[in-house]
């Protein structure tokens, strides 16, 4: 584990296509439980999950920047071992000259949470949505079971897509459709299910994030914490093996916060959803995590347990975990009032 302190530029992107903005419609996957437990209230916002549409017309978009010109997604071997559900392999991202991601290995076990905490802007929803094939790394390579996902087309992107539910950090649900239809969306895209069998499924989805019987309701009418559970029912709906959950308490109190943590243990032990949780959030971090890595400088500088996290002797990583400022921020502070 290395670290470059590098601060990334800003840069406009054009391998990008995908933003958070661009993304609120996804697609989610089904639950079965019901697991729902919970009532709340309040503000946050809203989630979705995969992307699929594109895939649909894949034509329009398998274009170029979404796929690496002249590769084939194929088949092959995994590169090795263990359990990995997903798996990067000395990835790079860079978008113009700010280089993001610089050299990622990582493995993600099935079953499994795992948290990837760092500073803002250190490239954890880059990272998110290389799983995802919505980025594509520019050296390395990305696993997802046997498959190999980074050169894959988007056409064959969209069996993979339909395994992951994705929480998006900013992404809506739509304002103009009721809770029930935001949730049966993928449902509509992705299956061939009567429009009973959706609701069915719908109403189990919400059943399990505690808001069984909102589906009339219009997601104005809901709190911030119920519109993010609502957008985590419409990210279960199509029952994925693996949810990504881009920073899911950010916005919340610690009550609501803390319904969110609840549901995503639930979805771990009671569904065998492997989960990858963004989060600054230290306490969600703790409850949440088999596991936690620490990405900083474009590269895993610390991955092991919580307790691990805890007696750290690195100090980026204990002064991450203890909330306190880096040091040379306290530098560039302190240089500043003249010390
Ligand atoms: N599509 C994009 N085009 C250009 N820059 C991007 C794009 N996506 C992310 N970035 C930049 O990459 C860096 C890492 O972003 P991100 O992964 O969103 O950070 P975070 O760790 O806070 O989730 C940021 O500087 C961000 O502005
Ligand atoms: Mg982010």
């Amino acid at each position: 584990m290395t670290h470059v302190n590098r601060q990334p530029s800003l840069e406009p992107d054009s391998d990008a296509p995908w933003d958070d903005a661009a993304m609120n419609e996804v697609d989610l996957p089904v639950v079965r439980g019901d697991e729902g437990q919970t009532n709340d209230t309040e503000a946050g916002e809203p989630a979705a999950t995969l992307p699929h549409d594109q895939d649909a017309t894949d034509e329009q978009e398998s274009s170029s920047e979404q796929t690496h010109p002249g590769s084939q997604s194929t088949t092959r071997p995994r590169p090795t071992s263990i359990d990995a559900l997903i798996r990067f392999v000395g990835v790079h991202k860079a978008f113009g000259r700010l280089k993001v991601l610089t050299g990622v290995d990582l493995d993600f076990e099935a079953g499994k949470t795992t948290v990837i905490l760092g500073p803002s802007g250190t490239g954890k929803s880059v990272l998110l949505k290389h799983m995802v094939g919505l980025l594509r790394p520019d050296a390395g390579e990305v696993w997802f079971e046997d498959k190999r996902i980074d050169d894959m087309r988007d056409r064959d992107l969209v069996e993979v897509r339909k395994q992951f539910g994705f929480l998006f950090q900013m992404a809506a649900l739509f304002d103009s459709m009721t809770v029930a239809d935001n949730v049966c969306f993928p449902l509509v895209e992705h299956t061939k299910l009567s429009k009973p069998d959706r609701r069915d499924k719908a109403e189990q989805a919400l059943k399990m994030v505690g808001l069984a019987g909102i589906g009339e309701k219009m997601p104005g009418e809901l709190s911030g914490g119920q519109k993010k559970r609502v957008a985590l029912a419409r990210a279960v709906v199509l029952e994925p093996k693996v949810v990504l959950y881009d920073e899911p308490t950010t916005g919340l109190d610690p009550i609501r916060s803390d319904v969110i943590n609840e549901l995503i243990l639930a979805l771990n032990h009671n569904l065998g959803v492997t989960g990858v949780v963004v989060t600054h959030d230290i306490a969600s971090a703790r409850k949440v995590a088999d596991r936690m890595v620490m990405l900083h400088g474009g590269k895993v500088i610390a991955d092991g347990d919580a307790d691990a996290f805890e007696q750290s002797d690195n100090e980026r990583v204990r002064r991450f975990m203890n909330g306190e400022a880096d040091v040379e921020d306290l530098d560039l502070i302190r240089g500043g009032f003249g010390h």
